[in-house]
Formats: structure tokens, sequence, C-alpha cells
């Protein structure tokens, strides 16, 4: 093959059960499995790859910006590219040029994302046929998080236990139009980059932690708790479920030492709020999650955003929100969306 090239977009997950601690740092794999929802457009990244013998080495750009193959975090989402190179034999050198239709200053992470749409593109410029699940197994040695965004609607990421990876993919529990109702509003309430990163964050606190070992089991639990609460519609045992999972991981993040504290006063005036508001209805209305910042993600029904909306307003700090809804996972784009200009084998100006 001379070229190849293909364009993919993908959107975040949110976390619902999460992923905190690695049981292997060279593979990705997870302590406990976890849960999410994919995003749908409203956040995405959209990815153009060309595989090419005129290309004399590889070249990432994001955002019009050219990254450093050598920075460790470039690195390991780039791996996605070696492993998908071996597996078609190819030993072409890639232009990868991505842009994150985030909006501006959102101060949320693209690098799961970026990751499914970079091994989506891949997979299909190379011409290998993957399933999902081989495809989430590749994106998860680029960044954990990434390989639950490879499916739409709510997902599982199993842990899995062979010491190869082979058993560490993630799994559709519902399809969207299962849940077509269901939202995430985010409250950003900082737009700062996170001052420890998720990898050597997650890292710390498996070696520090004496709650770790009880959070793995907590999070286990509640990955097949809540795909049971998933499966027979009951919005207020997911609810709780992922509030006390938000809870648990900052936790533990706090039981690092030296701790991580990534939620900030705003963080906490929300948790009050979105519990006031669940008391006064006397049922679940929403739940709030945080990643590693914070900013608030509130996981609601489309019937309550306005109640939820209501909360929040009383709150102070709140910079602005971003409602998205479930999505239907990555999908390849023509020819004409790709971001690569074939003459002059560079990003298009
Ligand atoms: O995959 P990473 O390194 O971006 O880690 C993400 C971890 C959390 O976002 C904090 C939780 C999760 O399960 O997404």
């Amino acid at each position: 093959m001379e070229h190849g090239s293909a364009t993919a977009t993908a959107s975040p997950n949110i976390a619902f059960v999460k992923y905190w601690g690695k049981r292997d740092e060279e593979l990705i794999l997870p302590y406990n499995s976890s849960v999410s929802m994919t995003l749908d457009d409203s956040l995405n990244t959209v990815t153009s790859v060309l595989f090419s013998k005129e290309l004399n080495a590889d070249r990432f750009f994001i955002n019009g910006e050219e990254q450093d193959l050598s920075d460790n975090d470039i690195a390991e989402r780039f791996k996605v590219v070696g492993i998908m190179r071996r597996k078609a034999g190819s030993a072409d050198h890639v232009l990868v040029v991505s842009r994150n239709s985030f909006p501006t200053a959102s101060g949320l992470a693209s690098s799961a994302s970026g990751t499914a749409a970079l091994a989506y593109a891949c997979s299909r410029a190379l011409g290998l046929k993957l399933s999902a699940k081989e495809l989430s197994i590749i994106a998860r040695q680029g960044s954990g998080s990434s390989c639950r965004s490879i499916l739409g609607g709510i997902v599982v990421w199993k842990k899995g236990r062979n010491a190869d990876g082979s058993d560490s993919y993630a799994k559709r529990i519902a399809k969207k139009e299962q849940w077509p109702d269901l939202i995430d509003i985010i409250a950003i309430v900082s737009t700062e980059r996170k001052r420890v990163l998720s990898r050597s964050g997650m890292q710390q606190t498996v070696e520090s932690s004496s709650l770790f070992k009880a959070r793995a089991k907590f999070a286990e639990r509640n990955s097949r708790d809540f795909a049971k609460a998933v499966k027979s519609k009951d919005f207020d045992s997911m609810a709780s479920i992922i509030m006390k999972e938000s809870n648990d991981m900052h936790a533990v993040m706090l039981d690092t030492y030296p701790p991580i504290i990534y939620l900030n006063d705003v963080s906490k005036e929300i948790i009050a709020a979105i519990h006031g508001l669940n008391e006064s209805s006397g049922k679940a209305l929403a739940a709030y999650t945080f990643d590693a910042g914070p900013n608030a993600h509130i996981i609601t029904l489309k019937g309550n955003e306005e109640a939820v909306r209501n909360a929040l307003s009383r709150v102070d700090g709140i910079r602005e929100t971003i409602t998205a809804g479930i999505g239907s996972g990555p999908r390849a784009l023509s020819e004409k969306d790709s971001l690569i200009d074939m003459e002059r084998l560079m990003p298009k100006s």
C-alpha cells in the first residue's frame, strides 16, 4: 500500500464507576472494572492519519501545534500507532492531525476522545478489520480510560485477570437508545491545567494509600451493581453509585501521600447543592461526579435539567455549563473531512 489514510471522530466519556490505579503500568491494566457513558458530539476529537512511504518521520499535530513525540504523555498515546503498524506489518511513517472541538478553555481532558479517534482512524487507514474488543484493547494501551470511548452508550471496562491484558477490554452494557434522556451537565469551575497528571497521580495512590485496597473491592462491586441498575432502569440506584464512586476515588486521592486534591471549594458547594436538590425532591434527580479536576459533571435525565440548573444557579463560582448527551461512539468521516493536505503531506491550513 502506497498511501493509507482515514479520518475518524470520537468523544470523551464520563466515568460513573472510576478507574484510578493500574496493576500493570506498561499494558495499562486496572485494579478494578469501571463504567462510563460516552458523550455525544457536543465534545469531540477529529483525527486524520496518513501512513505513507513518502513521509520520512512520524509527526503528530494537535490543534495546529506539533507535538513532541519524546514527551511521556504524548509517547504513551502514540503507542497505539506502533501497535497498529505491527498488526498491519507496515513500516511506513505516519502523519497524525487531530483537532479537539471542545468549547474553548473548557478545562476538560481530551486524551480519551483523542486516543479513541486515533485508534479508530489508524485501523481504517491500515485496512485492519478489528472488532470493538480488539480496538479497545489497543486504545487502552494509549490511555486507559480511552478504551471506553471506543463504544457508544453505557460501557464497562472489564478489569480482566490475564497478565497479557487480553481480557481487559470495553463492552457496551446499554445502547444510547436504552437511555436516550441521560445527560451530563458539565459545570466548569476552573480552566487551569491539572497539577497532578492522572498517570503519576494514580501510581502514587497505589504506592501510598492504605485505603486503596478497600477501594478496588468497592469499585468492583459498584461496577456489577451499576450494570444491574442500568438494566432495571433504576436511576435512583445509578445516582447513588455515581456519587459514592466519585467520593470514594477522591477519598483515596486525599489518602495518597503527599495528598492529591482536585476538588476546590466550588466543587464542594456543588456537591452540597445536588444533595440538597435530591433531599428536597424525595428522590435522586441528579448525581455529581468529578474526575482529575474540580469541574463537576452532573448526571441527570433531560426532564430534570431545569431543576438541576436552578440548583446550580445558586452556587457562586461556576463559570459556564456545557450539556452533553449520550453518544453513539466513534465513526469514520469522509475524505472531504480530512485534516491532511495530501499534496503537501501537512495539516490543512
Ligand atoms: O485514562 P486516564 O489516564 O486519562 O485516567 C482517567 C482517570 C479518571 O478520569 C480520573 C477516571 C476515569 O475512570 O475516567
